[in-house]
């Protein structure tokens, strides 16, 4: 490199225009961001982020759903930091494991559902996902059942955008003009009570609506045809979309009727965020397979988990060792800095009773939330634990959406910018998913600023 280019960019004082220069962005508009240029984020404390002009934020989403415990948690640096020294790097291949990435396996199935026995490790939660999907495919090889593939997931499901992992999220923009999904993806409806229930359908008669047609897709498909179904306990990037009232309870029994796997996604509701550790116990859910990331590591360190029942990884154990090795795994799965990261994580969790914290602080985040379905914007405010979303319609009464190129959602969310508060608009869809540390005065200011914003754009519509 030219000396002077060197010298350019060392001088360089806004990397905002650099970055738009050099930098193809993940879920972003690219013509966009090369116009605009990006926003350059520096530090963080607490549950606030900086950016480069020294700007403070509320980090209304914990980045992408995963900074749980901010971002100055100074004992994930300290545990970062000794793993550092004592083991930099090592893998679980060839049957061999570094210290904390044992502890952590054996620490997962403590604090996981019952059916759980078997963790298995990746960096990302797409590699979670990618790895459940082949080791479904791969346990009904095991065990004679090669004709029964398919996958099914939901309508607004978001599982990650690896080629698999995105034929299973049902999302425009992460299916189309990438050729996805692939064959053996089956699509069902998306159990959300407010968009999609008929006039005068009760909420439990829509879920009775949902499984039976669930029921009929597994029967045209095929019930030998069909694997597993995928499913979050709260639908996130989608929208945080909340089950219709008894939905799951009447999905498991079909699922167990034709013999189909059950994987539970719990890469967004895992580890506090509803209020209780796991999505799977505020729903009553029984996995065979889980995929567990984000609040894992409280997103400080890259680290996926999927864990797996005694029975599948029975099955998949046998045709492992048949073929001499079960052939599937990452150079940085279970890495030890992040291990190590994930463990300390965990300790802070129980140390600090995040699950009960959550619980204490919970109602006071779902009443500021679902104050604002009366604001003259406000179609649905839902959620549970810490996690919600408001929803913005032009009609109240019929819910009808407004002209999405007006776009509404995203004027509130740059005049809530302006104003230091930071979440995700998915088109009119707001959404929150904070640190879990998050103080009562807190959620107070984060709900001012997005109260005023709403007001400031209601009064320019
Ligand atoms: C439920 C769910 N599954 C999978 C993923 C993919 O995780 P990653 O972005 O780490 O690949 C996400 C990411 O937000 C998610 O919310």
């Amino acid at each position: 490199m030219p000396e002077d280019r060197k010298l350019e960019i060392e001088q360089y004082n806004s990397l905002s225009r650099l970055d738009a220069q050099h930098h193809l962005h993940p879920n972003t508009n690219p013509i966009q961001v090369a116009e605009n240029g990006a926003m350059i984020v520096t530090s963080g404390e607490g549950i606030r982020v900086r950016d480069e002009d020294g700007k403070s934020y509320i980090e209304g989403l914990a980045g992408l759903w995963c900074a749980s415990l901010g971002f100055s948690e100074e004992r994930l640096v300290e545990a970062a930091e000794r793993q550092l020294r004592e083991l930099p790097y090592y893998h679980s291949f060839f049957g061999r494991a570094p210290v904390p990435t044992a502890k952590l396996a054996e620490f997962l199935s403590r604090i996981t559902p019952n059916s759980l026995t078997k963790f298995f490790f990746a960096c990302s939660g797409s590699e979670a996902i990618d790895s459940a999907i082949k080791m479904v495919w791969y346990y009904n090889n095991a065990i004679g059942r090669p004709q029964k593939k398919k996958i099914i997931s939901r309508l607004n499901s978001y599982h990650g955008v690896t080629v698999a992992g995105a034929s299973m999220t049902r999302i425009r923009i992460n299916q189309e003009g990438f050729d996805l999904p692939i064959e053996r993806f089956v699509q069902v409806d998306c159990p959300h009570y407010y968009r999609f229930a008929m006039d005068g359908e009760a909420e439990e008669e829509f879920s009775a609506r949902m499984a039976d047609r669930l029921e009929q897709t597994i029967l045209e498909e095929g019930p030998d045809t069909i694997a597993a179904f995928f499913a979050e306990p709260i639908q996130g990037a989608g929208g945080i979309i909340l089950p219709s009232k008894g939905y799951f309870d009447l999905i498991q029994p079909i699922l167990k009727k034709y013999d189909i796997l059950f994987v539970v996604d719990e890469v967004i509701c895992g580890f506090g965020r509803t209020g209780e550790m796991f999505g799977s116990e505020t729903y009553n859910l029984r996995p065979d397979l889980m995929t567990m990331a984000k609040g894992l590591s409280a997103g400080y360190q890259p680290i996926s988990a999927v864990g797996l029942s005694e029975e599948v990884y029975r099955g998949i154990a046998s045709l492992g060792g048949e073929k001499g090795a079960f052939g599937h795994g990452f150079t940085y799965g279970g890495h030890p800095v992040a291990a190590a990261v994930a463990l300390e994580t965990q300790k802070i969790y129980q140390e600090r009773k995040i699950v009960s914290y959550v619980q204490t602080i919970s109602p006071k985040f779902q009443g500021r939330l679902r104050a604002l379905q009366e604001h003259p914007l406000g179609g649905e405010a839902r959620g549970v634990g810490l996690i919600g979303a408001l929803e913005l319609v032009a009609n109240k009464a019929t819910k009808e959406r407004f002209d999405p190129s007006l776009g509404v959602g995203v004027k509130v969310f740059e005049e809530a910018k302006r104003n230091g508060l930071l979440f995700r608009n998915a088109g009119d869809q707001l959404l929150f998913c904070p640190p879990l540390i998050i103080t009562e005065d807190e959620i107070d200011e984060m709900f001012d600023i997005l109260g005023n914003a709403l007001d400031t754009v209601a009064g320019r519509l």
